[in-house]
């Protein structure tokens, strides 16, 4: 059984990617900061007939992604796939965006990706195992008042396409994915977004994600 790790698993696009891979019957390892979100998605799972453990972590605090390393290797899990999908945004002129709010996109957005990925990668090596980064199509475009969150998912996806170099010649691969507006809780402290449910639900974004993935190094769903 694939055994798939996502961060950001409690809400939006992870809980959705959880409740897709898990119906298709992977083992799925839900990590966020928020224990009732995550056991909200878990119970969902279990009651679908799915398998899925929970882990507590923050992202940006590397400490934190050790400890849950070696929770998830004594609990005898092994992790195929490494999903950096926890991600928030900071929306506004430049001049207005909060320091504190530069800080909390970079550290989790590109920050917490990287610390992530420098954890699981000697394990996924020696497993053939993989990365998914969940960018955007900020990732390949300058938005409007979205200038510190575009910056951060450029430097995923510059991150991510190193990888593909560094990786060349190992056994592990690594998938930058594409897409535009979902309506998750990413949108509730702002009103930059004007009426978010207008956005396509994260469950319909999740199955293209899925369907649409063979392995390759990117993935579009929108551009
Ligand atoms: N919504 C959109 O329109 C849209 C479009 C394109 C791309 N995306 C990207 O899709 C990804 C998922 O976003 P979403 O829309 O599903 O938003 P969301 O519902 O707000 O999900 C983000 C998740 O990340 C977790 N998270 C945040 N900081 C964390 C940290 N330090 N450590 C661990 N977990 C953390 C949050 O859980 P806790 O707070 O409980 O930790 C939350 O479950 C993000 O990378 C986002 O940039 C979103």
């Amino acid at each position: 059984m694939r055994t798939i790790l996502i961060t950001g698993a409690g809400s939006g696009l992870g809980a959705a990617l959880a409740k897709e891979w898990a119906s298709k019957g992977s083992h799925i390892i839900l990590v966020g900061r928020t224990g009732q979100t995550l056991k909200e998605v878990n119970r969902t799972i279990s009651n679908n007939n799915g398998l899925s453990s929970i882990y507590l972590c923050d992202i940006t605090v590397p400490s934190e992604i050790a400890r849950m390393k070696e929770s998830i290797k004594q609990d005898g899990l092994s992790v195929d796939l490494v999903v950096n999908n926890a991600g928030v945004g900071a929306f506004g002129a430049i001049e207005d965006i909060e320091t504190e709010d530069v800080h909390t996109v970079i550290d989790t957005n590109v920050k917490g990706t990287i610390f992530m990925t420098q954890a699981f990668l000697p394990h996924l090596k020696e497993v053939s195992g993989r990365i998914m980064n969940i960018i955007s199509t900020a990732g390949l475009k300058g938005k409007n008042h979205e200038a510190v969150y575009v910056a951060s998912k450029y430097a995923v996806r510059g991150f991510t396409e190193s990888l593909w170099k560094e990786l060349e010649g190992t056994s592990v691969s690594a998938t930058a994915v594409y897409m535009g507006g979902m309506n998750t809780p990413f949108w509730s402290n702002t009103d930059h977004v004007k009426d978010s449910t207008r956005l396509k639900s994260p469950l319909e974004k999740a199955k293209q994600i899925i369907n649409q993935d063979e392995g390759q190094s990117e993935i579009f769903i929108d551009r």
